[in-house]
């Protein structure tokens, strides 16, 4: 018990949640005392703490405040949500590996299902992406359209990463059922001795995708859920900025606060 005890986080340490998680799970667990603090009142997210008037400079500093951050492991972690054009969604995680004013990118298999949703024409081709820096008390949503990246940068990408995940690239049709975990380790182990002396060519369906944003969302926790949120969006044709709801910003951006 002790051992299994010390893998625990400090959050879930009284007595009385080590016995909710340990019981028989035959009813419903009650976890509605878990909170925590976020930042002061006085830690406040307010208009004149923006670097920048537009999105992508914020971003960037709340990324870099992220990357200094000793607790987080991940700060290139983000979740994105993709639908189907029907309009059922689903999410997951997926690493950021480039951002900038063109987009935001990340690798997959253009075959999962995150993929064959977005693939242009075929399906839905828009995504919102958000980040989450817990011990920041920070999170950053964006929505935007999504393209493939061009064969040539998702290659000279994929021969970058290490043999291993090149090889794993090969191996997985990803989101796609399999009768097992050996049939992978089968086909690594082909792979490997394939290319034991050659280099890996990028599977067709393997590259990248690039989001380009239309909104941006900067959020900040407050202990007392007064929580900080102020959007950027892109412009619209001929719309006025009344300094009062809606702020000018720069680069064809305005930005507003959002109720909590
Ligand atoms: C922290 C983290 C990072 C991940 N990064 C990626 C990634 O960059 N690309 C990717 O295809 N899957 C990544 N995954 C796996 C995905 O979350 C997911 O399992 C996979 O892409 C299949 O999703 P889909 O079936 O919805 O398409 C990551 C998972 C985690 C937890």
């Amino acid at each position: 018990m002790a051992n299994f005890l010390k893998f625990l986080r400090p959050a879930i340490f009284s007595e009385k949640k080590i016995f909710l998680i340990t019981k028989n799970m035959t009813s419903n667990v009650d976890i509605k005392d878990m909170r925590q603090p976020y930042k002061h009142k006085n830690e406040a997210f307010l208009e004149e703490h923006l670097v920048s008037r537009e999105p992508f400079k914020q971003f960037e500093s709340w990324f870099n405040e992220a990357c200094k951050c000793e607790t987080i492991i991940e700060p290139n972690a983000m979740c994105i949500a993709t639908s189907t054009r029907e309009g059922m969604p689903a999410c997951r995680m997926v690493l950021l590996k480039e951002f900038g004013k063109n987009g935001f990118k990340f690798f997959t298999n253009y075959g999962s299902r995150k993929g064959s949703e977005l693939v242009i024409s075929v399906e839905n081709p828009f995504a919102a992406l958000m980040f989450y820096w817990e011990p920041l008390n920070r999170s950053i949503r964006i929505e935007g359209s999504v393209q493939k990246m061009s064969v040539e940068e998702c290659t000279d990408y994929f021969h970058s990463r290490p043999k291993s995940s090149q090889i794993a690239a090969c191996v997985s049709p990803q989101s796609e059922v399999i009768p097992s975990r050996q049939f992978l380790i089968d086909r690594e182990l082909e792979l490997l001795n394939k290319y034991a002396h050659d280099q890996v060519p990028k599977p067709e369906k393997w590259g990248g995708f690039i989001v380009a944003p239309t909104s941006f969302e900067f959020w900040q926790g407050q202990t007392t859920r007064m929580h900080d949120r102020i959007r950027f969006r892109l412009k619209k044709d001929e719309e006025i900025c009344d300094n009062v709801l809606v702020h000018e910003g720069e680069d064809g951006w305005v930005y507003e606060r959002l109720a909590p």
